[in-house]
């Protein structure tokens, strides 16, 4: 079967790889990809904000199936305008991502499933905002409804700060239409969580737990990033803590989404806070997560296309999937100034050599003439499994000394929590 990824990031070079190694696939097409995909899949130029030529494409290649990465293609409709052209295609529909492209939306839903969340209200009027957030306890969260590539949040240590990111927000619109309306949420203390599971409407397949690093340096020290390293699994998702995700929020979960009717098909990535209370849904994603894919997909012992095909089908309760036991740690380089203004074009060196002993996922680079080079933020996804996360992270990080760019920066402490449980 032919295959075609929607995405450029370390995520879909993730899921590139892994169906690369299926006996079933039997040719890999990546729009618009980056210079890791095109390594192993063929590159097509055509940017998902032209989801018609995605569709023509797709068509006369003979695809057989269209993976999506990103949650703002999901927003947009492809998966609609894929189905109504005859194809098929993974992913939720616009209606079903919702979940996702409206904070308003989720919460609504949580709370008519009793879903364990963060206390909050939500408004489309700012004084209204204002005056609840200036009720809250500190600190309190402010988020605004829509997507606002992850910088919609903002956790305000004072009144005034809330209040300044409503006006933000709400009066500025600062992330345009995002700003129509927002939540604004009690703060949660705990460890955060991510969760995966594909839903094919009547069942979830649960993945192992993973664990990101949002903030930009060591320490949760930092501004919020698009994550910085992952692993997996989480020594404090236990088969206690994990049996009440089940019964909280996964089997809520289905149930809400058949009572109302909301045709979700895909991957449902429930964002968690694992507060002394018990887990708490920050939000759903309805993909991916970028860089959690990259651990899972360096654990999944199976092939990924019979699991992604079982969704769309609604036979996921015939799959049994299995993981490698141990752990898997993804450490991202980055590019010096990330997540603000930072420099692109820089030379990649080591990448050869890091290879020998770890998986390298490119998200940022472009490959010239047999050259890479850096062209985003986060340029690569240092992967490593092994049979400890001890073993694992010693891996990664020694991988990760072969590589160099220009202004590279990481983390030193990814999976040190997870070491320290
Ligand atoms: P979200 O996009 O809702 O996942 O929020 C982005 C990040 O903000 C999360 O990964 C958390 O680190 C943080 N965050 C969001 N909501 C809360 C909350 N209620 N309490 C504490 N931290 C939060
Ligand atoms: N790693 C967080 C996300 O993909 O949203």
């Amino acid at each position: 079967m032919k295959i075609l990824i929607l995405g450029s990031g370390g995520r879909e070079h993730a899921l590139a790889w892994k169906l690369s190694q299926s006996k079933r696939v039997s040719a890999l097409y990546c729009a618009p990809g980056n210079g890791g995909i095109s390594q192993m899949a063929t590159c097509v130029p055509i940017p998902l904000s032209e989801p018609a030529r995605l569709v023509e494409f797709a068509k006369s290649e003979g695809i057989g199936l269209t993976v999506v990465g990103p949650d703002d293609a999901l927003a947009d409709g492809i998966v609609d305008l894929f189905v109504s052209a005859g194809l098929r295609i993974f992913g939720p529909p616009q209606a079903a991502a919702r979940l996702e492209s409206s904070k308003v939306f989720a919460k609504e839903f949580m709370q008519r499933h009793g879903i364990p969340t963060a206390r909050s209200g939500h408004f489309t009027d700012s004084k209204e905002a204002k005056k609840f957030a200036s009720q809250m306890s500190l600190p309190v969260v402010v988020k605004a409804d829509g997507l606002a590539l992850g910088k919609g949040v903002i956790i305000a240590q004072t009144h005034a700060e809330a209040e300044a990111a409503i006006v933000e927000i709400m009066e500025e619109r600062k992330f345009g239409a995002a700003g129509n309306a927002v939540v604004i949420e009690e703060f949660l203390e705990g460890p955060e969580c991510s969760i995966h599971a594909l839903v094919d409407g009547t069942h979830y397949l649960l993945f192992p737990s993973a664990q990101d690093h949002k903030r930009a340096l060591d320490g949760d020290q930092g501004l919020n990033t698009g994550g910085m390293g992952t692993y997996s699994p989480v020594p404090q998702v236990t088969p206690a803590v994990e049996q009440i995700i089940r019964t909280e929020v996964l089997d809520r979960f289905l149930s809400g989404i058949q009572k109302e009717n909301i045709p979700y098909r895909g991957m449902l990535f429930p964002g968690l806070i694992l507060t002394a209370a018990g887990p708490r849904v920050l939000e759903f994603n309805c993909r991916f997560g970028d860089p959690e894919t990259q651990v899972l997909m360096a654990r999944l012992d199976s092939d990924l296309l019979d699991l992604l095909e079982a969704t769309i089908d609604g036979t996921l309760s015939l799959q049994t999937p299995h993981w490698k036991s141990g752990s898997a740690v993804c450490v991202i380089a980055a590019s010096g100034g990330y997540p603000g203004s930072y420099a692109k074009g820089k030379r990649i060196d080591g990448l050869e050599k890091a290879g020998a002993s770890a998986v390298v996922f490119h998200a940022g680079t472009q490959c010239e003439s047999g050259a890479f080079h850096t062209s985003g933020g986060r340029v690569l996804g240092i992967t490593a499994a092994g049979p400890t996360l001890k073993e694992a992270r010693d891996t990664a990080y020694g991988a990760l000394e072969h590589i160099h760019f220009e202004g590279m920066q990481f983390r030193r402490d990814i999976g040190a929590r997870g070491l320290a449980s």
